[in-house]
């Protein structure tokens, strides 16, 4: 079995807190790191590196376990460009939106949606992704949501059932007959090729007792519960987050004290999504109170058509660090480990023995240009499972 080992690392990010400074970022400097058969095996001081087959030197670059982006929607087809242009202008972000995708969605053949598919995800692994779940919820009809799973696991392995993200124009009379489909037919179809299961509530999408329906059905068929809550207002779904146990509540852009200590209780994880605000011109989430409450945080992109068409979570780090206080270390961490925790997976998200060797090498000292620089093109090298992808 092939070994290689990474080292002149001046910063590595392990998050692991046993290990080097003993902060949640677990930092090491001056480090080396050794891979083996796609995980990691050593980190430690260069000096103590152990002999490998094969060897690498970053000269000095801050290294950091690959972005994990919790919250994406990458299968779909067209633009929404002039919708933005005119939220720009002053008009307000509504559900509503979601329909002119859906209609192109259907439209597209499968090699469309999967050529979109595969360009975003090399666009993410660019900027540092390594995992993305990545949601249905732009077919809505039995077939098209089936198809776009199966496009999903094409890109991975956390792919998410979202048919009931609104409910589409043709069932606008009959909503409660579009939760019987996608709580029926629909999930037969596409549990198969799905882990999650997730729905959008609130105010012109899914009500509280439609979203435990369909989470409930979800988790009946195998699928472990996720949730779209408080995005454009103060509403129920961090409440049906806490009951039904789901993995993380997303979006949490309006919530009360007594919303994060419920999350804080149940072990919910908050996904929050600074691209949406700022591509919505929305207030942002209040990370500093989901922080004091003890709740979990994750920073995801959101990336989708419409509310945030942005594949950067390094912007999103930097928009976490300027717009809701969080510290440039918080938010590394909410995007590494916090993700991983949305997903619940333990071997990705860290670099230490053990873990997956997902990972991205900075062009940059130190993990705190991501925040100091934006905008700027940083990640010099992503690698998943040890091999490079961009
Ligand atoms: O997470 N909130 C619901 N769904 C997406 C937006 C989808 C769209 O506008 O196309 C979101 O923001
Ligand atoms: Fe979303």
């Amino acid at each position: 079995m092939t070994s290689w080992l990474l080292t002149g690392i001046g910063e590595l990010v392990t998050n692991d807190p046993t290990l080097g400074d003993g902060s949640p970022l677990g930092l090491l400097h001056d480090a080396a790191l050794v891979v083996e058969a796609e995980s990691v095996v050593w980190v430690g001081p260069r000096r103590e590196a152990p002999a490998a087959d094969e060897s690498a030197d970053v000269g000095g670059a801050a290294v950091l376990p690959g972005f994990v982006d919790s919250h994406t929607h990458l299968v779909f087809a067209g633009d929404r460009a002039e919708e933005f242009a005119a939220r720009m202008a002053g008009e307000p972000y509504s559900a509503g939106g979601i329909a002119s995708t859906v209609a192109a969605t259907r439209a597209a053949s499968d090699e469309e949606l999967s050529a979109n598919l595969a360009r975003l995800v090399a666009e993410a692994a660019r900027q540092g992704t390594t995992t993305l779940e990545v949601k249905s919820g732009y077919g809505l009809t039995v077939a098209d949501e089936a198809r776009s799973l199966a496009v999903a696991v094409q890109a991975t392995s956390e792919s998410t059932y979202l048919g009931a993200h609104v409910v589409p124009t043709e069932y606008a009379d009959d909503p409660a007959g579009y939760v019987e489909l996608v709580t029926g037919a629909m999930l037969d179809a596409c549990a198969p090729h799905a882990k999650w299961v997730d729905v959008f509530c609130e105010r012109g999408a899914f009500d509280a007792d439609q979203a435990r329906a369909v989470l409930l059905a979800g988790m009946g068929a195998g699928l472990l519960p996720r949730i779209h809550a408080n995005q454009l207002g103060l509403g129920p779904g961090i409440t049906v987050a806490c009951e039904v146990g789901a993995a993380a509540a997303d979006h949490c852009t309006f919530t009360t004290a007594e919303d994060r200590r419920n999350l804080t209780d149940a072990g919910v994880v908050a996904t929050l999504l600074p691209g949406v605000e700022f591509s919505t011109r929305s207030p942002y989430p209040d990370a500093r109170g989901f922080l004091e409450a003890g709740v979990t945080v994750a920073l995801a992109t959101d990336c989708n058509p419409g509310s945030c068409f942005t594949s950067s979570m390094p912007l999103c780090i930097a928009l976490a660090v300027r717009e809701m206080r969080m510290t440039p270390a918080e938010a590394v961490w909410a995007a590494t480990a916090g993700g991983a925790a949305a997903l619940r997976r333990d071997d990705i998200g860290r670099l230490s023995a053990g873990s997956r060797a997902d990972l991205l090498v900075l062009g940059a000292p130190t993990y705190l240009h991501l925040a100091y620089r934006p905008g700027v093109p940083l990640v010099a090298a992503t690698y998943r499972g040890g091999n490079r992808l961009a």
